[in-house]
């Protein structure tokens, strides 16, 4: 694969925050040296090396009751050598759509060999893994099962991610209409680790068209929502360094990775305010404006790279009412952070309004934050669920 290198990077405190790199080439041929001219602005990541971040990645899908087709183009899109962690939160009654959900996995297993597994988000088993291992924010309030959310299951692949030892993890969504485009998302996370040189590492995915059909095609790039949160996330940088910057566009990225050093680091909110919430964070937390939140992270320092996908990303249309409510959840991040000044909120409320989010006069609710993963026993968790791992699997035998 060829991308173009990093031009342009902004430092906030001990963030490294890189601008868009563009995907040139999602095939680059045989291994071969560069001549120097190439080299200066691009990066070639040879299969080879691809396949290795592959072999250490696993790729988290978050599901909920989505169509069986979608799913199972999305997962004949994941590279071979990724391990494939479903955490499912779909319904069991009447229909049992977790359990197709399994029996498509398990065939898909069956003839590929793909490692794979897959839990549903309300398994008893989980939440007492969870309360014995003291993380107990994940869970509802009678304490008897996780919670109901995007952002949960996220948290649960993370955690299944690291009892199979991985070192990298990557979300897909489970509604993506092309499995191309889910194949290039994981090649795009490995070329991003690939160039890092941190331990803590973070690649968002931002797509080039994300097209909308209304009688024609329109390959649309922006979205509302996105467009909207990466503004005022952008003005909560911009106040404290005193130039005003653009470099976020990726907000709302649902597609993105992780090295699980950071991982374990990073504060997750509940539901869709997941993604703009951990930017928030390491802004706050690595920002350099408020204490440091761990000397020896930034020490070596937090990279985030945003790359852009050459397939448009399409994916199911949930209606106005959802976009809305993701708008809501995503800006409350920025409203609620301790470093929003008067302006930001301002424009924060002033756009929440002028997209009928929320009523003139209304603040948005404090986003449900829970806490860092490396404050819970995580060994607990592991000692507990890994007896039980095999009952997980999809690949029988
Ligand atoms: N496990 C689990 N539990 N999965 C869930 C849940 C849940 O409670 N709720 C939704 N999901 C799954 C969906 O099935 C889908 O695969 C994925 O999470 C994303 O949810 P969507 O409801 O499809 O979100 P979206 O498409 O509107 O938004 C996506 O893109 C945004 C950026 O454009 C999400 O990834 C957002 O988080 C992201 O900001
Ligand atoms: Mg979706």
């Amino acid at each position: 694969m060829r991308i173009e290198k990093q031009r342009y990077t902004e430092r906030f405190g001990s963030l490294k925050i890189n601008d868009v790199q563009k995907v040139l080439e999602l095939d680059s041929g045989r291994r071969a040296d560069m001549p120097l001219k190439e080299a200066i602005a691009v990066d070639k990541i040879e299969e080879d090396v691809i396949k290795d971040f592959e072999e250490k990645m696993a790729i988290v899908i978050p599901i909920k009751d989505e169509k069986l087709k979608l799913f199972e183009g999305v997962i004949s899109g994941v590279p071979h050598e990724c391990l494939i962690i479903v955490i499912s939160n779909s319904g069991q009654e009447p229909v049992d759509r977790f359990g197709m959900e399994r029996d498509t996995l398990e065939q898909f297993c069956h003839f590929t060999q793909s490692q794979a597994l897959i839990i549903h988000q309300k398994d008893p088993v989980l939440a007492q893994a969870l309360a014995q291992a003291g993380y107990t924010d994940l869970l509802d309030e009678d304490g008897k099962a996780v919670r109901d959310g995007k952002s949960e299951g996220m948290v649960i692949g993370l955690l299944v991610a690291m009892l199979a030892q991985k070192e990298y993890v990557g979300f897909v969504d489970a509604d993506n209409y092309f499995p191309g485009a889910v194949w290039e998302y994981v090649k795009c996370y490995a070329a991003g680790f690939s160039i890092a040189q941190s331990p803590y590492a973070m690649v968002r995915i931002l797509w080039r068209y994300k097209p909308k059909i209304s009688g024609e095609i329109y390959f649309r790039k922006w979205g509302r929502v996105s467009e909207t949160t990466n503004k005022c996330l952008n003005s909560l940088i911009s106040s404290k360094t005193g130039f005003e910057t653009d470099i976020i566009k990726t907000a709302n990225a649902g597609e993105h990775a992780m090295s699980i050093n950071l991982a374990k680091i990073l504060p997750f909110a509940s539901g869709y305010a997941v993604e703009p919430q951990e930017l928030v964070s390491l802004c706050e937390d690595y920002g350099g404006v408020l204490p440091t939140a761990n000397q020896k992270v930034a020490k070596h320092g937090i990279e985030i790279f945003q790359i852009e996908s050459r397939n448009p990303h399409f994916h199911e249309e949930k209606g106005i009412v959802h976009l809305r409510e993701m708008l809501l959840q995503g800006l409350s991040t920025v409203y609620h952070s301790q470093l929003c000044e008067e302006e930001t909120k301002r424009m924060v409320i002033r756009e929440l309004v002028a997209q009928r989010a929320a009523k003139r006069g209304e603040e948005p609710a404090k986003p449900r934050i829970n806490l860092p993963l490396r404050k819970m026993n995580i060994k607990s968790f592991i000692d507990f669920m890994a007896e039980r791992m095999d009952s997980y699997s999809a690949l029988k035998g």
